[in-house]
């Protein structure tokens, strides 16, 4: 032997030593690991397990010789998806991957969820060799999809349960509305003085708004969030009818909007205002109108009341009413800013500019007010 051929004898060794102890490490890994793995042999009848390692047999419950020989199919029972293993079967006919959870039986015949990742193992030639099958039990994964899923019910009916109580309670409220509403009129029938008449007849609105209000919480489906553009109509509805004019229009122009519960009285409230003014003071006897509504949600959430009536005297000196206190303590509750322009003659105009987080846009497909 010369020296060139010593030297690659040598270099033949050591890449045999080195083959050797790669293989010698990759053994100990697949013996160690905590990932349950096996090999089966296509070649061979009905493709049997030649290798499973410790993991495989601590998952299973089997000894090593219960398992080698045999086909997985011993892991399945009458819980196991037919589809699943009818997926696994037609990998293994295509000599393809595959990742699949099958519910598998251990020896003792407990159940377990295991996610199989199944590979072909194929020679250099392209011919197949083995089939590398990784498991693992996921029986706890499905545990807790399980547990989460029945708590998303238990928190779904309650939620149901919250809604009819809440939907109860609005329809008593409103009820009692009614009622509050009812005497006003008898006790107005037996007071002469007009100006203290006229007086509990706003009151009457007042009552009547917030009646509303409670009646469109009672319809609504969420009970926490009225449909804005449904008790603007039903408001604006109600008023002109009280009022008994034929001779005043009304354009709305709305945008299907929500606001939280909490703040619906004190809109509705406001807006009764609004447009009680106008029935009061816009339209005096015989000038017919128009009243144009408008809400929108953009930078604010935005209610524009305007109409096509004499408009506001020039204020002298600011009068101090209930009115307009009653309008300013609504406010600052919404957070609203409430301008007025108006001049002789030339008709009127409320803005109401709420934050737009007072509201928040109504599904799609919401039924329109
Ligand atoms: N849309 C309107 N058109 C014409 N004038 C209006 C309009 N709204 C208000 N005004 C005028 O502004 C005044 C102040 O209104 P405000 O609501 O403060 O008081 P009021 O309606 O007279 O009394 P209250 O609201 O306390 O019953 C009214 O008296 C009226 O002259
Ligand atoms: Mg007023």
């Amino acid at each position: 032997m010369d020296k060139a051929d010593a030297a690659r004898f040598a270099g033949r060794r050591r890449a045999e030593r080195a083959e050797r102890g790669e293989a010698d490490s990759f053994s100990a890994i697949v013996r160690s690991t905590h990932l349950p793995m096996i090999v089966t042999d296509p070649r061979r009848h009905d493709n049997p397990i030649v290798f499973a390692n410790p993991a495989f047999l601590r998952m299973t419950g089997y000894e090593r010789y219960e398992v080698t020989g045999r086909n997985c199919r011993f892991l399945q029972g009458p819980g196991t998806c037919p589809d699943a293993v009818a997926r696994v079967r037609e990998a293994i006919r295509a000599e393809q991957a595959i990742a699949i959870d099958l519910l598998n039986y251990r020896k003792d015949g407990s159940t377990f969820h295991n996610a199989l990742h199944l590979n072909p193992v194929h020679a250099e030639t392209g011919e197949l060799q083995f089939f590398f099958a990784a498991q693992l039990d996921v029986t706890e994964r499905y545990r807790l999809v399980r547990e989460r899923e029945a708590a998303n019910t238990a928190l779904h009916d309650a939620l149901a349960v919250q809604t009819t109580l809440v939907h109860e309670i609005d329809h008593r409220v409103k009820n009692n509305l009614q009622m509050i509403a009812a005497m006003i009129v008898l006790q107005s029938q037996r007071i002469d003085d007009p100006a203290t008449r006229a007086s509990m007849m706003e009151t009457l609105q007042r009552v009547e708004a917030l009646s509303t209000v409670h009646r469109r919480l009672h319809q609504s489906e969420s009970a926490s969030r009225v449909d804005v553009a449904g008790l603007v109509r039903d408001l604006v509805a109600d008023m002109i009818g009280a009022s008994g004019r034929s001779d005043i229009r009304v354009a709305l122009d709305l945008a299907p909007v929500l606001v939280h519960a909490e703040k619906s009285v004190a809109l509705a409230l406001l807006f009764n205002e609004i447009v009680t003014n106008i029935l009061k003071h816009a339209f005096p006897a015989g000038r017919p109108g128009t009243i144009a509504i408008r809400v929108g949600l953009a930078e604010d959430l935005r209610i524009v009341v305007e109409d096509d009536g004499v408009g506001m005297p020039p204020a002298d000196e600011p009068k101090g009413s209930f009115g307009q206190a009653l309008m300013r303590t609504l406010a600052r509750q919404l957070g609203a800013r409430l301008a007025v322009e108006s001049g002789p003659r030339s008709g009127t105009r409320v803005v109401v500019a709420m934050p737009a987080s007072v509201g928040l846009p109504a599904p799609v497909d919401a039924p329109a007010g």
